[in-house]
């Protein structure tokens, strides 16, 4: 293989208890990592062993369960900190996930920043989570929405981005990596060029930080949010980072425990940052299983897992370009660990249906992108992506796989 030959893929493997299962008695091929991201056992055993030997709550209570757990959630904060070379370990905020990170962001950035007539603009590839916060914060702030157009490979047409891109735009939010056409944007072109206008740039990195190196201090990038779910870590964890001078200008997200200085009847004054913005009782094995899952990608190296992913996903786009039918969205020339397609006549949930009884887990449907599909006029995608444990001995399974499933559902097809 090109670029990964360092790669110890059977030593990977075993690290994933999923991967040792049978799905329908066949091998367990996971191919929807973009989904969500199958757990190395470091990140259950520290999870479990959390809640089985060390429980405790943080940031309360003086007895030696709970300061041992503020301990490990703090030095959490340290290590995501590092992950993403950040500044400040405070521009560091524990959140549900990446949706939460982007809610946080519109509501309070806007409160903050967001006059009637301000703009705001994303893109025609992004998530619905970067979609619906930001139609939510310009309905609230009298701004207006615009969005930057796509080609046919899926990539931004830059020169609408200059047009679209003014004076009046206070934030630019975009994908690192679409999920459904797994383009990687420019985002060092976009922060350079919003921030020349004056405007401060979101970048949603839930398909991107566990796969390739991030540096939010080199990109200049205001704010980063992604998910531990789909970086080996568990459900309900998310980060976002902002950058101090901006999250102290913003107001809380939410009102609780934690997030207080003093309160009284009428009023009250907040923590400084980051906690301000974490309200209430926080997930504490949670981050202390995304503790674990940084440890495990880092130990890999961001670059490694980068060229292990980009080779795979060259073999793959070349394997599915041989199976008659299949059209490919999403061609751009730089390309994150995921392929979206369609067969044509065939519909993606009778595909994936079909690929599940194989042992093939691939991604069916909307991939939560609607305004994506609709400018590549169709209704609903298979998604294939890829983690650092793929293997190109299951692009060869799922390929032939998919060509039996074709010609099983379309005997007589005539391409
Ligand atoms: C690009 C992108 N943004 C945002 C999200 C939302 O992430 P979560 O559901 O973990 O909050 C996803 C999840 O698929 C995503 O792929």
């Amino acid at each position: 293989m090109g670029n990964s030959g360092e790669f110890n893929i059977w030593k990977i493997r075993q690290e994933f208890p999923m991967l040792q299962h049978l799905m329908h008695g066949k091998p367990f091929i996971y191919l929807d990592s973009a989904a969500t991201s199958q757990k190395p056992r470091a990140v259950i055993d520290a999870m479990s062993t959390f809640y089985r030997d060390k429980y405790g709550t943080v940031h309360r209570s003086v007895y030696d369960f709970a300061s041992e757990a503020t301990t490990a959630y703090n030095s959490v904060r340290q290590k995501v900190k590092d992950f993403l070379n950040a500044a400040f370990v405070e521009e560091i905020i524990f959140t549900k996930g990446t949706t939460e990170s982007i809610n946080l962001v519109a509501s309070s950035f806007g409160k903050a920043f967001l006059q009637p007539g301000d703009e705001v603009l994303i893109t025609a590839m992004e998530h619905h989570s970067n979609i619906v916060p930001w139609q939510l914060a310009c309905a609230e702030r009298g701004a207006i929405l615009k969005a930057v157009p796509i080609n046919d490979r899926g990539e931004l047409i830059m020169e609408e981005f200059d047009k679209l891109l003014s004076d009046r735009t206070k934030i630019v939010s975009v994908a690192h990596i679409a999920n459904s056409t797994g383009t990687i944007n420019p985002i060092e072109e976009i922060i350079r060029r919003a921030h020349a206008r004056g405007a401060k740039v979101m970048i949603d990195g839930a398909q991107s930080a566990a796969h390739m190196p991030v540096d939010v201090q080199s990109l200049k990038a205001d704010f980063f949010a992604f998910s531990g779910h789909k970086a080996y870590g568990p459900t309900g964890i998310g980060v976002l980072y902002g950058k101090r001078a901006l999250l102290e200008k913003m107001p809380p997200y939410q009102g609780g425990g934690d997030m207080i200085d003093e309160v009284t009847l009428t009023s009250s004054t907040y923590q400084p940052l980051p906690l301000k913005f974490e309200a209430g009782t926080p997930m504490i094995a949670e981050v202390i299983g995304l503790g674990e899952a940084i440890d495990f990608i880092e130990s890999l190296g961001r670059d490694k897992i980068a060229a292990w992913e980009q080779d795979i996903l060259e073999y793959a786009t070349k394997r599915l370009s041989e199976v008659k039918g299949v059209r490919i969205i999403g061609t751009s020339s730089m390309k994150g660990g995921l392929i979206s397609f369609v067969v044509n006549g065939l519909h993606p949930l009778d595909v994936g249906t079909l690929l599940d009884l194989r042992g093939i887990a691939v991604r069916t449907g909307l991939l939560c992108a609607q305004p994506t599909l609709k400018h590549f006029g169709v209704s609903s995608l298979i998604r294939i992506s890829f983690a650092v444990h793929t293997q190109i001995e299951e692009i060869d399974i799922f390929c032939d796989a998919l060509q039996e499933v074709v010609l099983m559902l379309r005997p007589c097809m005539s391409y």
